[in-house]
């Protein structure tokens, strides 16, 4: 299965997922990696001698703009999967439209609870006992798409973000790999949404 990832920050999901491919047991491969700035996470790329892209958004005056830029920088990777993985940049319906339904995004929350940006704080914020990792399929909402696979993941006293979120990405890594084995295998169906 051919994968593009999409990343914006230190990519250490993307590196897990790297390494996973690197097994040759296992029925996915990344063959480019993209960002929308130039992510501290790039260089795991580099690392695994991965090709990489940045449509950096300042460039573009508007997010259609960013968008289309996006497509025409994927495109030519011909994905199976586009896998977004720690990008933080809401994709424009046109992009959306594009690549759903073979586009998937990991969250660290235990989806519906806490979409957005800030999922881990918002998790400590509200006093949460538990919490979670989502992967799921991407529609235009914000963290809305059908849950592929999720898994509650304790909140534990004196935790901050990043030991929450520290806790978390484990658990993402993990689901997001069995996502992309499920897909590639054909036991997760990925279709239109209605
Ligand atoms: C991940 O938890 C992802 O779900 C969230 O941001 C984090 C990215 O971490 N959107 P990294 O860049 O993979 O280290």
């Amino acid at each position: 299965l051919r994968l593009v990832v999409l990343i914006s920050g230190g990519g250490s999901n993307l590196r897990a997922l790297l390494e996973r491919c690197d097994d040759p047991a296992f029925p996915a491969h990344v063959v480019a990696v993209g960002a929308d700035r130039d992510a501290t996470g790039l260089v795991h790329a580099d690392e695994f001698g991965v090709p990489s892209f940045v449509t950096p958004w300042p460039q573009y005056d508007s997010r259609e703009a960013w968008g289309d830029a996006l497509l025409e920088a994927i495109r030519p990777w011909a994905p199976d999967l586009v896998v977004l993985s720690g990008l933080m940049r809401l994709l424009p319906e046109g992009v959306v439209d594009a690549l759903a339904p073979r586009l998937v995004n990991t969250h660290p929350a235990y989806l519906p609870e806490f979409p957005g940006a800030h999922a881990v704080r918002d998790a400590l914020a509200a006093g949460a006992a538990e919490t979670g990792a989502s992967v799921i399929a991407v529609d235009h909402g914000v963290d809305s798409g059908p849950v592929l696979a999720r898994e509650r993941v304790p909140v534990l006293p004196g935790d901050t973000e990043s030991t929450l979120h520290a806790r978390i990405k484990p658990v993402e890594r993990r689901l997001l790999a069995d996502v992309v084995e499920g897909v590639a295998t054909g036991r997760i169906q990925l279709k239109e949404s209605a």
